[in-house]
């Protein structure tokens, strides 16, 4: 039978209907009926704003929807353009990253802020021009009943979603000894980024289509990264934005909840295809930190950048043992900011920001990422299996980010990284495509990339997971013809697809 056949489209398209109905059939019938509601309710938002694709992706995490009658509510930016504008300025790319990297991120920082501001951020709202959301994060089908696991899809506020912990004094000195802090975030793509998501995921049969993940010249992202932590432990977030987001109690709470918190930015990362570089990673990946310090009228005037990559430096290994907040004078593809680097023990930090870790080796990495990585590293693993279709017991499983492996608790630490290192920093090519990575079984497999966007390969992850915990669309998919019997019995017995992983964070570790 033709798999891409139209004979298939209504089923498969039902999927982002009926993809997380199965778990709250677990639940309580007022729970249920709540989350129905919470599902009718996005759709009927959607329509409302209207999309041309229809409501067709859910903006936040059916599972913990917003009280009754709240309006103000997170709505996906998903009218994904069919063409871009490829007039509009692109000021930053008359500027000499490797000369002046500092200012081409403030150009992009303006580019990225300009018009969204004022609709703080809601991305269909914006002018001149309009930005465009990542489907399928609200949902990652975490089973958050169990201990030391934590729903992360995306809040009902703000679509923000769960980030990496921050550790105990990872970013001030006056940090609790033994707290956690949580970070959540949300992203936005300009309209050559909503163009290329767009491709991957309105295609006729419903299923994401990695192969067309090729971004255009000047695509640009941006993520607003907000903390959870407190003031009085992080002092230079004093007079940081501020939202209120509806995010995971700070304890483990067993059944899962979540709480409104008032959470501050913290850090924005920007990511830029820039074809000056399109002959090694494709990308600059630039990230701010907020300072209080920092003179200026506003929140915006005080993110100061930190650094700028846009390769691994995949042959240097000088200082790649080192830890703590460094700058590595052999790197050639990294830049940072030296004015960062933490003063000497017992200074008074007052209400500055410094960094106390970059990325491995002095590679660029933000206050809240892992130490042992670097954007390059983690974001050229974007993809997918290449074999996710026709339907399989693999399909979804994504491109390991990380080395290391949660069974043995050692995902994302430096001792893997640094053992793995030729393979996790070696240079990926952009543009989507054939690459082989390890396969779920350890063995060398062949994988699509999505030409480092890890808000698709996250999403593709989460569409497969979602099919693998939800028996009405595999009972549609099985009659349609497009899933054997057998499949669809295997698939939901299969061990969770692992997370597009940050390292050391999928499992709660406190
Ligand atoms: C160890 C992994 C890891 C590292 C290191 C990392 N990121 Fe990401 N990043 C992710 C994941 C996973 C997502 C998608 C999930 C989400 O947004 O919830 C993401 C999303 C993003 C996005 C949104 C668009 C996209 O590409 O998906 C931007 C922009 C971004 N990161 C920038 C950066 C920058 C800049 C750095 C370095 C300062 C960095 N990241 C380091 C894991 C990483």
């Amino acid at each position: 039978m033709n798999w891409h056949g139209s004979s298939l489209l209504c089923s498969v398209v039902m999927i982002a209907s009926f993809g997380v109905v199965a778990e709250a059939q677990e639940q309580p019938p007022s729970a249920e009926r709540h989350f129905r509601e919470s599902i009718t309710r996005q759709r009927a938002t959607s329509v409302a704003a209207g999309t041309v694709a229809g409501p067709r992706f859910l903006s936040y995490d059916p599972v913990f929807p917003p009280p009754e009658g709240e309006t103000g509510l997170f709505s996906l930016s998903q009218n994904y353009p069919s063409s871009y504008d490829t007039d509009s300025p692109v000021p930053w790319a008359e500027i000499d990253f490797r000369v002046n990297w500092s200012a081409y991120l403030k150009e992009v920082l303006k580019y990225c802020l300009e018009g969204n501001t004022e609709v703080d951020f809601q991305g269909d709202k914006a002018a001149p021009r309009k930005w465009y959301h990542a489907p399928w994060l609200h949902d990652d089908s975490v089973d958050g009943s169990v201990k030391g696991k934590t729903r992360g899809g995306r809040e009902f506020r703000h679509g923000l979603t769960r980030e990496r912990r921050t550790r105990p004094k990872e970013v001030h000195p006056s940090q609790s000894a033994t707290r956690l802090h949580q970070n959540w975030a949300v992203s936005l793509y300009n309209d050559r980024g909503g163009y290329t998501i767009g491709k991957v995921w309105l295609t006729p049969d419903g299923f994401p289509d990695p192969s067309r993940a090729t971004f255009p010249d000047h695509t640009v992202s941006f993520k607003l990264l907000f903390s959870a932590a407190p003031i009085a432990e992080v002092p230079f977030l004093e007079g940081a934005k501020e939202w209120t987001a509806n995010i995971a109690p700070d304890e483990d709470a067993h059944p899962p909840t979540r709480v409104d918190t008032v959470v501050r930015l913290l850090q924005i990362d920007v990511a830029v295809k820039d074809p000056r570089v399109a002959s090694g990673s494709g990308w600059i990946f630039g990230t701010f930190i907020y300072d209080a310090s920092q003179a200026g009228p506003s929140v915006w005037d005080k993110m100061v950048p930190v650094g700028a990559i846009w390769g691994d430096d995949s042959h240097e290994k000088r200082l790649i043992d080192r830890d703590g907040s460094f700058s590595n004078p052999y790197l050639k593809q990294s830049a940072l900011n030296p004015a960062l680097i933490e003063p000497a023990a017992g200074t008074d930090w007052g209400n500055r920001a410094y960094l106390r870790h970059f990325g491995l080796g002095g590679r660029l990495n933000g206050p809240v990422d892992n130490p042992a990585s670097s954007c390059i590293s983690c974001h050229g693993r974007a993809g997918t299996l290449g074999d996710n279709l026709p339907l399989n017991l693999d399909s979804g499983y994504p491109i390991p980010t990380v080395a290391g492996s949660e069974a043995a608790s050692n995902l994302g630490k430096k001792e893997v990284q640094i053992a793995e290192f030729d393979a996790f920093f070696r240079p990926i090519r952009p543009g989507s495509h054939f690459e082989k990575f390890k396969g779920p079984d350890g063995k060398d497999r062949q994988f699509v990339t999505v030409d480092y966007s890890l808000q698709l390969a996250q999403g593709i992850r989460n569409f497969y997971q979602n099919l693998r915990v939800s028996q009405a669309p595999l009972r549609k998919l099985t009659r349609a013809g497009v899933l054997t019997e057998s499949v669809a019995r295997d698939l939901p017995e299969r061990k969770s697809l692992p997370q597009v992983s940050r390292g050391e964070d999928e499992v709660d570790q406190n």
